[in-house]
């Protein structure tokens, strides 16, 4: 926690007013609204050899994040937060928190980057790994090894067919096992989904999506639902793996966070217009969105997420691959480009991205809604699916 910051009365406050407020802190040296950046990677020590304002080296910790970081272990509902220099570092710092020989159940339908980086690593580390479909919680409670199974590793809605994995249920399972459950949520958010409230241990981020939502800072987050022993190992790898976010790129996520609960709401209603817009277009044979009624997630995610859906859509075009990639050609207002949670809208062919072996149809076009006006985004895509 920042020291020289000055925490408003906040209690009953609501998420949007203390993000958009980024919990009330004014500096104490000059009143600003605005944080300074600490850009300082050192800080001075007392005569007695003690930190008394708390911070000594900015890879253990920096007051620029440790405002970010409590504005995110807020809106989480967590005991604590630390953000890192990727999303994928926040995964590393978790698998790398096990120990050799841990069974480790990760759900099968997941964002590439992060199983093309597990099936490299995890049998040089000596963990057991093992992929599991998340949606038949018969075959996860099957798979869980009591005693043996460390960690639950799941994503919902997960990159990029848009399943909702059951928070809940899969939290009764690690825990009945003696294990952990970890939950990327970072196309939910915590505007629409709170995992630590259904039961998770751990809650990751890329913040580099809607956290921050402006595309320009790569940046990882993890929520812990308490501080214990295994969150002071990875709070501790953090430190010895030096995997800190700069202060720079923690001040802009902190300005991008300010607006998240606008940015997402805006980019689920966009998606749901989209999405009901392609729903029977004859050209696209599914639209993969789970706020669809017919989606077959629908009822759970109406029950774990709240005030919408999230941004992100699949459609799959009834002609095949070479009709995604000229779709996704003759498109002018969805820019052709990989990530996602930004304020404009993205169109990208996965399948090119994960190369030989993806399970990701080669059919598919993954949308990344912005939150420019919906019939402007409706029109593009309905012209462009006429052009091929
Ligand atoms: C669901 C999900 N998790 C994790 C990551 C990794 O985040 P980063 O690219 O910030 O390392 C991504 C990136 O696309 C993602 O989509």
């Amino acid at each position: 926690m920042p020291t020289d910051g000055k925490k408003a009365s906040n209690a009953e406050l609501s998420p949007e007013t203390l993000t958009a407020q980024a919990l009330g802190w004014i500096d104490e040296a000059t009143g600003a609204i605005i944080p300074p950046i600490h850009t300082s990677t050192t800080y001075e020590r007392g005569g007695d050899l003690e930190y008394p304002r708390g911070y000594s080296y900015s890879r253990s910790s920096n007051p620029t994040h440790a405002q970010l970081e409590a504005v995110l272990a807020r809106l989480e509902g967590g005991a604590d937060a630390i953000v890192v220099g990727a999303g994928m570092s926040a995964v590393a710092l978790t698998v790398t928190s096990l120990s050799q020989g841990d069974h480790l159940l990760v759900q099968r339908k997941l964002y590439w980057g992060v199983r093309k980086w597990l099936d490299d690593f995890a049998g040089r580390f000596g963990l057991a790994l093992e992929y599991v479909d998340t949606g038949d919680l018969d075959a996860v409670r099957r798979a869980v090894r009591p005693g043996e199974t460390r960690l639950i590793w799941a994503e919902s809605p997960a990159n990029p067919t848009w399943e909702v994995a059951d928070i809940a249920a899969l939290a009764e399972i690690a825990h009945g096992a003696g294990a952990r459950l970890a939950v990327d949520s970072t196309a939910a958010t915590p505007v629409l989904s709170r995992p630590i409230e259904y039961g998770a241990d751990l809650v990751m981020h890329a913040g580099t999506k809607y956290l921050n939502g402006h595309g320009d800072v790569l940046a990882g987050v993890l929520v812990t639902a308490r501080e214990d022993d295994w969150w002071a190992r990875i709070k501790a790898g953090r430190q010895d793996l030096g995997t800190v976010l700069a202060p720079m790129e923690a001040w802009l996520f902190l300005r991008g966070l300010r607006t998240v609960h606008l940015r997402v709401r805006q980019a689920s209603e966009n998606a749901l217009a989209v999405a009901k817009a392609l729903e029977d277009h004859p050209k696209v044979s599914h639209v993969l969105y789970p706020g669809l009624e017919s989606h077959p997630d629908h009822a759970l995610a109406h029950r774990q997420m709240s005030g919408g859906f999230g941004g992100m859509i699949s459609i799959r075009l009834a002609s095949g691959r070479d009709a995604a990639v000229r779709t996704a050609a003759a498109l002018k207002v969805f820019k052709r480009a990989t990530s996602f949670g930004g304020v404009e809208s993205l169109v990208e062919h996965r399948a090119s991205i994960e190369g030989a072996g993806t399970p990701v149809p080669d059919d598919l076009l993954r949308l990344s809604m912005g939150i420019e006006d919906a019939g402007d985004l409706i029109r593009d895509l309905e012209r462009a699916l006429e052009e091929v």
